[in-house]
């Protein structure tokens, strides 16, 4: 525990904080990696170019530093960061290193205003916040390695079926090369892949969620091909599409994260997925149907046209059963997709729409998405009076607010 003296210097520097919190952290990468490139290996270079990452650390340091005495109170968050760092390989040895770098980024930019009591308070305060970090880790190391199935680590796979999905989306099935036993998850949880891609200096690792449900002997993902002008195109997803070939072995750590399906509830439940987004809903979707088949699922999904819309047929399919009901809503359809009525609603997903066709009460709503998706569904849900603790939705990349 902290001495009073500390906290009150802790929580007076959290407006200074919050007003160069992100030059501090662009520094202290730029310091880290300088000293340390071979963490190179494990953050995502895309990520740091865009300054997300950036903005995710930022704010959690405030809220750490907020809460220093109550940390408590910050442990769902933790935990959401914790899962992504196991899925990762984060260990203890390396929270020294960010720690050294982030007090002297803070000097670096603070200058004179970082006295010495300052940064001795910050260097315990960090040190309580890493201890928090590693022990909710440690845990989440000791059961991804010890339960059936699991690993430490990253384990080979196989990929065993590359299937094309859209002209987007291209789903890989993988299987242990060591052919033992793979870990159950949750649906909605992700894997994390490693890969040495040739003339990269750098390993690069990414998580995706896992499309299909728990309980097979094999992991599927369903990988969207990311291009685009204000993003550099995804090096891991286009190598997947591009070279990645059944039979070639794929690095991947057990999975994780805490955007998971409810299964101890019987309450209805809506799936909304903006495009890629679909993924870790179809493994809800499919768990549901395996193992709550009385239970009311709504499968909502917007995309731009038939082209790419992955995996319509395996929905289509389950839509068939009396529980589950399918929409489609495709903002650009093509001629195809009006000929052969392959959406039900053109255009977008909006409030009047959820208050008319979804049955809102007593429903728990998961959603995933491009972040404009995901804000507008939140805003339509906090209208339409579902309770905060009914809705349910996951980042891809770094963590972000939807207010
Ligand atoms: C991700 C915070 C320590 C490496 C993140 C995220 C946050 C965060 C907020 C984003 C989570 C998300 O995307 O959902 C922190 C805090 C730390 C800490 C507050 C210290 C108390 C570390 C350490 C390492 C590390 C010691 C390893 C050197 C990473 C990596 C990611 C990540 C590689 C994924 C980011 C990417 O690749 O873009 N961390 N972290 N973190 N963290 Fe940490």
């Amino acid at each position: 525990m902290l001495d009073p003296k500390t906290i009150e210097i802790i929580k007076s520097t959290v407006p200074v904080l919050e007003k160069h919190g992100e030059a501090i952290t662009t520094r202290f990468y730029q310091l880290m990696f300088g000293n340390h490139p071979e963490l190179l290996n494990i953050f995502n270079h895309v990520n740091q170019k865009q300054g997300r990452q950036q903005k995710a650390l930022a704010s959690t340091v405030y809220a750490a530093a907020m809460y220093i005495d109550n940390l408590e109170a910050i442990l769902p968050v933790v935990k959401q960061i914790a899962h992504k760092h196991r899925s990762l390989g984060i260990k203890p040895e390396h929270y020294p290193i960010v720690g050294k770098h982030l007090l002297l980024a803070i000097k670096d930019v603070l200058g004179d205003a970082a006295t010495d009591e300052i940064i001795d308070a910050w260097e315990k305060a960090y040190q309580v916040i890493a201890d928090v970090f590693i022990s909710v880790e440690a845990e989440m190391y000791d059961q991804a390695a010890n339960q059936k199935g699991g690993w430490d680590g990253f384990r080979n796979f196989v990929v065993d079926r590359k299937v094309v999905e859209s002209d987007v989306i291209t789903s890989f099935y993988l299987k242990p090369e060591d052919q033992k036993e793979i870990a159950t998850f949750q649906p909605g949880q992700y894997i994390s892949i490693m890969l040495d891609i040739d003339g990269e200096e750098y390993t690069h690792i990414r998580q995706y969620s896992l499309s299909d449900a728990p309980g097979k002997d094999y992991y599927r993902i369903s990988v969207k091909r990311e291009t685009g002008s204000d993003i550099p195109d995804g090096i891991v997803s286009n190598y997947l599409h591009d070279h990645v070939k059944e039979g070639d072995i794929l690095k991947v750590s057990a999975p994780a994260g805490d955007f998971v399906l409810d299964t101890s509830k019987d309450t209805p439940v809506v799936l909304l997925s903006g495009g890629v987004g679909l993924t870790p809903m179809m493994s809800m979707l499919k768990t549901i149907v395996e193992t709550q088949p009385e239970r009311k699922v709504t499968f909502i999904h917007a995309a731009q046209n038939g082209n790419v819309h992955a995996l319509r047929e395996e929905v289509e399919e389950l839509a068939k059963l009396d529980n589950v009901t399918a929409y489609f809503f495709y903002d650009s359809p093509t001629e195809e997709d009006r000929k052969n009525n392959r959406f039900d609603v053109e255009g977008y997903v909006t409030r009047e729409w959820l208050k008319e066709k979804v049955e809102i009460e007593d429903a728990d709503f998961y959603f995933c998405g491009p972040v404009p998706f995901m804000k507008s569904i939140n805003s339509f849900l906090i209208d339409l009076g579902v309770a905060e603790d009914k809705i349910h939705y996951e980042f891809f990349g770094p963590m972000a607010s939807l207010v």
